[in-house]
């Protein structure tokens, strides 16, 4: 997959309950269905069952605060660079097409995603769980090369249409 210039963002998200409980309900909706795992009743991670054979196979990522196996150690401003411009904020790789990027959502919203990953709810309590590396065919790659870009970070806030 190719690399691309990763830009630090400083920002501490607000970890209100109130943004806690409107990022869960988002979470729900729009990361659920890819993250969770069945066994372990928690975002950490399964095989991407759906994806089209010619693309080969992918799985989804540990997204608990597991320190080793999650995404604990990433700072607030790492996942809101990573779900806006589909850049991995460690690695400067392009993350595949099968992760969504989140590139319109309001910035209110986008920080609630991110306080919920912070808290202590169940599902994304601390897992050790570690999913097997996806292999993406030939072709899938060579999209990712000639179709698929990495969006911009945006240069202004977003808004929020309360
Ligand atoms: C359509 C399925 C799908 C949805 C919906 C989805 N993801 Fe993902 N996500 C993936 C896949 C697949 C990967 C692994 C990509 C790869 O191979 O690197 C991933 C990777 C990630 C990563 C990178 C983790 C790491 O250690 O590299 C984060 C963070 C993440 N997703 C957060 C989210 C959040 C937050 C949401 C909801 C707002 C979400 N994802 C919605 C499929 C999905």
């Amino acid at each position: 997959m190719p690399g691309y210039d990763v830009t630090k963002i400083d920002l501490v998200v607000d970890k209100s309950p109130e943004r806690v409980a409107h990022g869960r309900a988002l979470v729900i909706n729009l990361c659920k269905l890819c993250h969770m795992n069945a066994e372990t009743m928690a975002l950490t991670g399964q095989q991407m069952l759906d994806m089209p054979p010619e693309f080969g196979t992918a799985y989804s990522k540990n997204i608990t605060n597991s320190k080793e196996h999650g995404i604990a150690k990433w700072t607030d401003g790492e996942i809101v660079w990573l779900l806006r411009t589909g850049i991995h904020p460690h690695t400067g790789k392009y993350i595949p097409p099968w992760m969504p990027k989140f590139v319109h959502m309001s910035d209110y919203d986008l920080h609630s995603i991110v306080a919920f990953l912070r808290s202590d709810d169940q599902l994304v309590a601390p897992s050790d769980r570690v999913n097997t590396e996806g292999d993406p065919s030939f072709f899938a790659k060579a999209l990712v090369v000639a179709v698929f870009k990495p969006f911009d970070y945006p240069k202004q806030p977003i808004p929020h249409p309360f």
